[in-house]
């Protein structure tokens, strides 16, 4: 029997954009936890040398691919937030519900969409803002990175704080990706978390060593 075509009961078509949306929202996530590992390991190459930081920094500006490619990271980043704010709710109204829901059915994977919404509004804007003072004031150099640090403490708290936002957010989003598409069944979702949980330890781990490299930095 087919069901009637209600607001509850959306067409076919409909459904079908739903899941293509789904589908984007997935890739750009996976493109940008990509991106957010390898820029990890790019900026953290300061605790190998300030001087091996400075050239792959280097390798990247006189290639172009800052240039290009941060706009691009930009866009995937704004992409990213749009294909997921259609789950997000933004009245309040909404949000109670989801609130009282979380409470009421102690469902530790709901509590974690609720970390995962919450903090994608955090970086939404450090992140933009970030973005736009690094890419406006190129090049990339250790040492100016360091003096910036140095000179203006919020410029730490601000880092300090969105670090571990960033990570804790791709960790949460690797493990809905791989429940939701089926990546890892009922079975391993122990097991994953476990996983998911120690990367995000060391991602924040060598993230808040970066950090303290470059405040202790000498000219
Ligand atoms: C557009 C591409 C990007 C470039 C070129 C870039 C470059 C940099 C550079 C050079 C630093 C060292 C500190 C400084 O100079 O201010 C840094 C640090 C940092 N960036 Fe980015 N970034 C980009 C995108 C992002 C995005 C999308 C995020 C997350 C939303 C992010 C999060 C961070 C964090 C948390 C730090 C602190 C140090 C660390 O965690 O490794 N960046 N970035």
């Amino acid at each position: 029997m087919s069901l009637p075509l209600t607001a509850n009961h959306p067409t076919l078509n409909a459904r079908r954009m739903d899941g293509v949306l789904d589908w984007a929202q997935m890739l750009t996530g996976v493109g940008l936890i990509a991106f957010m590992w390898a820029h990890m390991l790019l900026v953290g190459s300061v605790l190998l040398s300030p001087e091996i930081m400075n050239s792959i920094a280097a390798f990247f500006e006189n290639s172009g691919m800052a240039q290009v490619g941060g706009p691009l990271i930009f866009a995937l980043f704004l992409a990213h937030f749009v294909l997921a704010a259609r789950k997000i709710p933004f009245r309040l109204e909404g949000q109670k519900t989801i609130w009282e829901h979380a409470k009421l059915i102690h469902h530790a994977d709901t509590w974690l969409w609720v970390v995962q919404a919450a903090s994608a509004m955090v970086i939404l804007i450090m992140g933009a803002i970030h973005m736009w003072a690094v890419l406006s004031d190129l090049p990339i150099v250790a040492l100016k990175a360091a003096e910036t640090l140095q000179r203006n403490k919020w410029w730490l708290a601000f880092y300090l704080l969105l670090a571990p936002l960033v990570h804790v957010h791709l960790g949460i989003g690797l493990y809905r990706i791989a429940v939701k598409w089926g990546f890892a069944g009922r079975a391993e979702r122990r097991g994953l978390k476990r996983f998911a949980t120690l990367i995000v330890l060391v991602s924040v781990g060598i993230s808040v060593l970066t950090l303290f490299r470059f405040w202790f930095m000498v000219a």
